[in-house]
């Protein structure tokens, strides 16, 4: 089931989202349906908190190199595929547990559509979760991966990749978003 994404600035996205309990079928369910409204919209990463259900659920799918060259030989030998896709990964209840370096890369958001810009963050991570089996694992990511890991969790707090940006930024982007709203009304 794909599920309605909230748009900024929605204050709902501002949300902090609390701790899953009990990793159930309702649980699994969210999960699935959370993957399923993240490829619909071409995204990478879906937090909980952006189809308004206020609990630690992310769910991720970031391209890597390793997938791309896979996909290339698939899409040689005809069976081509129309999306890049690394591997889909879960986070339940997710901590950053070590960070390290930085990295300046340009972000979007599914919540923010149409919009994009650089936002730093740290560019090595060690992170702690479950997963939708309730099997508590650690990861540890660099890059576009770590990149994505620390948007998700920022929407878990709340937090979106436009508060990154400054003020000026910010109030010109608040200005674009009340524009188009008045237009598609009109
Ligand atoms: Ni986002």
């Amino acid at each position: 089931m794909i599920l309605p994404i909230l748009h900024y600035p929605d204050k709902r996205l501002r949300t902090v989202a609390q701790p899953v309990l009990t990793v159930d079928k309702t649980i699994q369910t969210l999960v699935k349906n959370m993957f399923e409204t993240m490829y619909s919209e071409d995204g990478i990463g879906l937090a909980a908190t952006q189809i308004n259900q206020h609990i630690q659920v992310v769910v991720m799918d970031v391209p890597g190199e390793q997938n791309d060259y896979q996909l290339l030989l698939k899409e040689r030998s005809g069976k081509a595929k129309s999306k890049k896709s690394g591997k889909p990964l879960c986070f339940i209840n997710p901590k950053i547990v070590e960070k390290q370096g930085s990295e300046i890369h340009i972000e979007g958001c599914l919540s923010v559509p149409g919009f994009h810009a650089e936002v730093k963050r740290f560019n090595q991570i060690k992170v702690e979760a479950l997963d939708e089996k309730n099997s508590a694992f650690t990861l540890e990511a660099t890059g576009l991966l770590a990149i994505c890991i620390q948007h998700e969790i920022d929407h878990l707090n709340g937090i979106l990749f436009v508060d990154h940006l400054s003020k000026l930024k910010q109030k010109r982007l608040l200005e674009k978003t009340k524009k188009t709203k008045k237009t598609a009304e009109a």
